[in-house]
């Protein structure tokens, strides 16, 4: 039952808010629109693709590309731009479509950007024109534009404007990057395409103590237990699913906790590293050290901005920006204005572990 990869049977995804979330995927796809899954890490945003291509992905033809893997990438080239399913198959196709399949699942090597840029546009005009419904999606999708020169956004554009029967669906767990591939300023191409937002959020305690309820079963364990598993690990779906593995494999609640605790730190350090990467000023360390050490109900941005540019000797405007990315990257949530928390309690522990010589890797 407990499972630390993606779900892939929809009797396995628990919580109302996951399921319909599924629900709302389909329909979304079905009526044409495009669709964007948002949420924080480890929630369940991948599950719920998974969930949704599993029930109804035989109605669609679909390409599925995850993109998780360019995350702490700053240029990722075309050539790993590789569906990992996909459901079109050569047999239904024309030669040049087969041929333009073959050069974007990379079976056959595209010589160029443009030639692979072109092969894509041509076989989805070949899907679009069979009058079928196709779905491309895009896991963790605010890489996108790292895929210059590629230009991925052109793309979506000329889906959106061209290919009716043709939908896009975008994850991401960083919400405000993948709002400005939604929403890029007046200089960028952009799609005018409504675009269905569907978020999924963390689990509410209850539902967290029910998840662990279900998977244990008839094994022992206490209410207060599983009160505090919940809480530790903030209702993250990911890290409750590594609790429930662990008590189910014999481990007792005190280490399950310890050893949940230790995965989900490390990983949200991981995941801090990938971001410096990408933006590289210590800058965000120290604002995220900042609010990791204040009160839990959050630090004000007062606070923070000076914190940042006494420090750094940075302008008052680049902090601000600073605590922006932060936000739109998911490090930071902004409970109301003037206001900046941490979102998790494992992300916290991690900030407040993460060594400053880190940040230079
Ligand atoms: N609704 C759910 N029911 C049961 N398990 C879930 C649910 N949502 C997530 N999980 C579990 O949580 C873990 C993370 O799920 P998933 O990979 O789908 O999340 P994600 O939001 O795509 O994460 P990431 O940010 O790493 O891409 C998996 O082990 C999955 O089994
Ligand atoms: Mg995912």
């Amino acid at each position: 039952m407990f499972s630390t990869r993606p779900i892939r049977n929809e009797k396995d995804l628990f919580g109302k808010r996951h399921k319909e979330a599924v629900k709302r995927l389909n329909k979304t796809v079905r009526e044409g629109d495009f669709a964007a899954i948002l949420g924080p890490r480890r929630v369940g945003k991948t599950s719920v693709i998974n969930v949704f291509l599993n029930k109804y992905g035989s109605k669609y033809k679909y390409l599925y590309y995850d993109l998780a893997f360019g995350m702490g990438r700053e240029a990722i080239s075309y050539m790993e731009l590789t569906p990992v399913m996909s459901n079109i198959s050569e047999e239904e196709l024309d030669y040049s479509a087969t041929l333009n399949l073959g050069l974007v699942k990379m079976d056959i090597k595209p010589r160029g950007v443009v030639e692979f840029q072109n092969a894509f546009l041509n076989l989805l005009r070949c899907l679009n024109k069979k009058g079928e419904r196709v779905i491309i999606i895009f896991d963790e999708a605010q890489v996108l534009p790292r895929f210059a020169p590629l230009n991925m956004l052109g793309m979506l554009q000329t889906i959106s404007d061209g290919f009716e029967n043709v939908t896009v669906v975008l994850s991401g767990s960083m919400p405000g990057l993948l709002e400005r591939i939604l929403n890029p300023s007046e200089d960028k191409p952009f799609f005018a395409r409504y675009v269905e937002r569907i978020h999924i959020f963390r689990w509410e305690l209850e539902e967290s103590v029910e998840y662990l309820k279900k998977g244990l079963g008839k094994r022992k364990y206490t209410e207060d237990e599983l009160v505090e598993a919940a809480t530790e690990l903030s209702n993250v779906p990911g890290f409750l699913a590594y609790y429930g593995k662990l008590r189910v494999n014999g481990e007792p609640h005190d280490r399950a906790m310890l050893m949940a605790v230790e995965y989900a730190v490390k990983l949200w350090k991981l995941d801090i590293r990938n971001f410096i990467r990408i933006y590289k000023s210590p800058a965000y360390v120290i604002a995220l050290k900042k609010v990791a050490k204040g009160p839990s109900f959050g630090v004000t941005t007062e606070e923070i901005l000076t914190e940042i540019t006494s420090l750094t000797g940075i302008s008052e405007r680049r902090a601000k920006e600073i605590l922006k990315n932060l936000v739109d990257g998911g490090l930071l949530t902004k409970p109301k204005r003037g206001i900046y928390q941490i979102p998790e309690k494992p992300l916290r522990m991690a900030i407040l572990e993460f060594q400053d010589r880190e940040i230079y890797f």
